[in-house]
């Protein structure tokens, strides 16, 4: 990658305010494009917010979200701020597909119905070419045979990676991560878990918000801590996890990282 290459994903001092709630006080995120980024912090501190304004699922007041160079362009001010351009709108949203905690996959289609549809309807694809991706992804996260059952006949972990898989199957430029383990039971959290390590691997770029400190760890590039709406410490994991510089940060990881 060229030394003057934009970040994928580049948010400049966001806020946000829900009312008089204000979430988000000044946040600067850049995801470069193969690094994973890992957003940690107590429940309420703005990580979810963060990613939703981010792929533009929430409006923001005030600062500056870049996709690939491209900025954000707005109407408005302040609480009247919205994105000025449909079109950008959903190329950047395609583009940064989100994994939510709770998997929402389609209960009345298959699994590989719900991983075409989206290509299908948003993008227009033919759904001869998507079926094979399709099929192929979910091979890639190891539920290859559940192609034709229905949600609801699968473990959390396998509708998580069919998630993952319909993630991927619209060829984003990043994926970003809003808890993809927490509502998972130990054993089936490790399955997803390796699912994410792969595609760190292989140099996808994410961005992950989790409460999983070890694959916060193991996966990032670099770790953002998030408190009451600002970045409080960031750096590369060694540093967060091994030497944190602040207060906040090291009651954070001593009331959340077992003993
Ligand atoms: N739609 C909304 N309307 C009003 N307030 C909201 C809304 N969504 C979030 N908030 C508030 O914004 C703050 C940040 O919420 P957010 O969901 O971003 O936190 P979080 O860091 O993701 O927490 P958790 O770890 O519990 O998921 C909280 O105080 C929350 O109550
Ligand atoms: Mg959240």
């Amino acid at each position: 990658m060229s030394a003057n290459t934009p970040p994928v994903l580049e948010i400049r001092d966001l806020h946000k305010a829900y009312g008089s709630l204000e979430v988000l006080k000044g946040v600067s995120v850049s995801a470069n494009a193969g690094c994973v980024v890992s957003l940690i912090g107590s429940s309420g501190s703005g990580k979810s917010t963060l990613l939703r304004c981010a792929n533009l699922l929430e409006d923001s007041q005030q600062g500056e979200i870049l996709f690939s160079g491209e900025p954000v362009t707005w109407k408005g001010h302040a609480m009247n701020r919205h994105p000025a351009d449909h079109r950008q709108v959903t190329r950047i949203r395609t583009n940064l597909s989100m994994v939510f905690q709770q998997f929402n996959l389609w209960a009345h289609m298959t699994i590989l119905q719900n991983v075409m549809e989206a290509p299908v309807t948003v993008l227009g694809e033919d759904p001869s070419v998507v079926e094979p991706r399709a099929r192929a992804l979910l091979e890639k996260v190891g539920i290859g045979d559940k192609c034709d059952v229905f949600p609801a006949q699968m473990s959390g972990g396998q509708q998580q990676r069919a998630a993952i898989a319909r993630a991927l199957c619209m060829e984003p430029k990043a994926l970003l991560f809003d808890e993809p383990t927490s509502a998972l039971d130990p054993e089936l959290e490790q399955e997803v878990v390796k699912v994410i390590k792969d595609l760190a691997a292989e140099g996808r770029t994410m961005i992950i918000v989790t409460h999983d400190m070890r694959l916060a760890a193991d996966v990032s590039d670099h770790v953002i801590f998030l408190h009451q709406g600002k970045i409080e410490e960031e750096g590369p994991p060694e540093d967060l996890f091994g030497a944190p510089k602040t207060e906040r940060l090291q009651q954070f990881l001593s009331a959340t990282v077992p003993a």
